[in-house]
């Protein structure tokens, strides 16, 4: 259960080695978090990131190998962590993967791996989760979707209409929810400095991870349902998403 605070004590992570993760985890070992497992596909980072929740004093920390698109798999994994830890007070689901444009419009098989990362698996995850949430009776679902979600653009609309898919799942299970006692927060930040866009260039409002770390954990108090970071981005995309289709595009190609 949540402390006395309303701060998780009990927190699973889907994508345990993500940059948004790590800053998310940090703040909430600052906030006494007791136990924290890390599901990955990259042992040895996972560690590291285990090594410094450790270090920040965190009670018990597990690693558990998890591939996004292995779904088979995803229903026994989420199980086996809610029937070891009996409670968790918040998952993160953190995955997710970029990829290049260019490269997924002449590879529809790549494409459809990506959509199997970052729609399909998260539904996956999503679904047993929220089964799991709903028989304790309490827990937060947190989905870190994009701003892409909101509208598609020429330039990464694979991404977006991934992101749109699951941020449309992760709204609509919210309202599944509703009475149980367990929730679901959509997080949609704009371009953050990790390794997932490294070398690109930065976006308007560019933001890092801490940042995005700072806005769930104001969710997690206050019960928002959607959280913008930087927050601005809400009015930016609630203007974008009526432009005409011709200046939307125009902007785009900036
Ligand atoms: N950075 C941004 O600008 C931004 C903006 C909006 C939303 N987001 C979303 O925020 C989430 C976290 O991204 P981040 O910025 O923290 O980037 P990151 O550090 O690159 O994290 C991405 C995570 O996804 C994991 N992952 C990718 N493919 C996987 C697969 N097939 N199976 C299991 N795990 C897989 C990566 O694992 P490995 O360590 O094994 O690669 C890593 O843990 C993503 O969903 C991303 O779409 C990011």
């Amino acid at each position: 259960m949540n402390d006395a605070q309303g701060s998780p004590q009990t927190v699973v992570v889907f994508g345990g080695t993500s940059e948004i993760a790590g800053a998310l985890l940090r703040r909430l070992a600052a906030r006494r978090a007791r136990t924290v497992v890390l599901a990955g596909r990259d042992a040895a980072r996972l560690e590291a990131a285990a090594a410094e929740l450790r270090a920040a004093g965190v009670t018990l920390v597990e690693t558990l190998p998890f591939e996004a698109a292995d779904t088979a798999g995803h229903q026994a994994l989420v199980d086996g962590v809610f029937d070891r830890h009996r409670d968790i007070d918040l998952a993160l689901i953190a995955f997710g993967e970029l990829g290049d444009q260019a490269a997924l419009e002449a590879d529809p098989e790549a494409a459809a791996g990506l959509a199997r990362v970052n729609y399909v698996a998260a539904v996956s995850v999503g679904l047993a989760v929220a089964a799991r949430m709903r028989a304790q009776g309490h827990g937060n679902l947190v989905a870190l979707s994009s701003v892409a979600a909101e509208r598609p653009r020429r330039s990464n609309f694979v991404y977006g209409s991934t992101k749109a898919g699951m941020d449309a799942f992760f709204r609509g299970l919210g309202d599944s929810l509703r009475g149980s006692g367990a929730r679901v927060v959509v997080v949609r930040p704009g371009f953050v400095h990790t390794r997932m866009t490294a070398g690109l260039p930065p976006a308007p409002f560019a933001t890092t991870p801490d940042a995005v770390a700072a806005g769930i954990v104001r969710a997690l108090e206050t019960g928002a349902a959607t959280v913008w970071v930087p927050s601005i981005l809400k009015w930016v995309m609630t203007v974008l998403r009526h432009l005409p289709g011709p200046v939307f595009r125009k902007l785009g190609e900036r």
